[in-house]
């Protein structure tokens, strides 16, 4: 498999950066995961937007342009042929002569990019719906960066695991934030709702796809705080990611949420998603733009 380093395309198996690099060190870098269906990047203009937001959070400056990025995806997704694919990028402050915790003044920043199959769901998977536990949130306080830096996201996703469950849904301050690696929607009395932006969450591309989605149905949605009290009248909980899509939650800490399946507003907004999908598969319409 071909990946891009810095400028050239090699085999994985060759792709190698220096042990001083400070993604490696320090976990000091940021990522981006991008979806491309029939060969094009999903919402493409929206992810390259929001590495430049993660970029400029810490401190450096876009490597490359917009549309040297699309370059090197199209050239990556091209060794698939035309199947769907997940987009990896990370981007680290590269490597310095030394261990420093300050910002060296002058380093090489080292890009790398690959591209991996991302396989269908699970229909199983889609219709039975997933579990999630409630855990608290200890991560720091710029989860709008899209750090690389994920320690406290694989702890408790491990938590979740341990518990039998598939992700956990974060708490802070007694506000729901996110998953450790999706964002967080849930039905009540019919309107569909999301905790608003800030610095203790991702701001999903997905996310807010499905609320664009939810506004042209004319579907009713809201961005408010969620308390870990609402959860339990939750009708329906949904999570959202770029590989995951909108994904439905039928337990919640070993209860059932709703009746225990898949809900209707879930069912018609993952038909809104998959329109969506197929759109910029037939390259018709721009909604769904790559
Ligand atoms: N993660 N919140 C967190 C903490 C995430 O890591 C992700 C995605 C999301 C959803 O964002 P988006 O809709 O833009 O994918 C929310 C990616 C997929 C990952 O780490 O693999």
């Amino acid at each position: 498999m071909l990946v891009y380093l810095n400028g050239d395309y090699l085999p994985l198996e060759e792709a190698r950066i220096p042990v001083l690099d400070r993604g490696f060190l320090f976990g000091d870098g940021v990522y981006e995961v991008i979806p491309a269906y029939g060969g094009r990047p999903f919402r493409l203009r929206e992810h390259l937007q929001r590495l430049e937001n993660s970029l400029r959070a810490i401190r450096m400056e876009p490597p490359l342009t917009q549309e040297q990025w699309a370059a090197v995806f199209r050239r990556l997704v091209e060794e698939h042929g035309g199947v769907d694919q997940q987009i990896y990028l990370q981007v680290t402050r590269g490597a310095y002569h030394k261990r420093l915790h300050a910002i060296p003044a002058k380093t090489r920043p080292t890009l790398f990019a690959m591209s991996n199959p991302l396989p269908p769901r699970d229909p199983e998977l889609v219709a039975r719906g997933l579990s999630v536990v409630v855990r608290e949130d200890i991560r720091w306080q710029r989860c709008d960066i899209k750090a690389i830096t994920l320690l406290a996201n694989i702890l408790a996703q491990q938590e979740a695991r341990d518990a039998g469950a598939d992700e956990a849904l974060l708490v802070r301050d007694g506000e729901v934030t996110e998953g450790t690696a999706s964002n967080f929607f849930m039905v009540k009395e019919g309107r569909i709702l999301t905790p608003p932006k800030s610095n203790h969450l991702l701001p999903g591309i997905t996310r807010d796809l499905v609320l664009e989605l939810a506004r042209e149905a004319g579907l009713p949605s809201a961005e408010m705080v969620v308390t870990p009290s609402d959860l339990a009248t939750a009708e329906e909980i949904w999570i959202t990611s770029s590989t995951k899509e909108v994904m439905p939650v039928t337990r919640l800490d070993g209860q059932a949420v709703g009746d225990g399946r898949p809900g209707p507003m879930w069912r018609r907004m993952d038909a809104l998603y998959q329109a969506c999908k197929a759109r910029l598969r037939r390259q018709a319409g721009d909604e769904c733009r790559g």
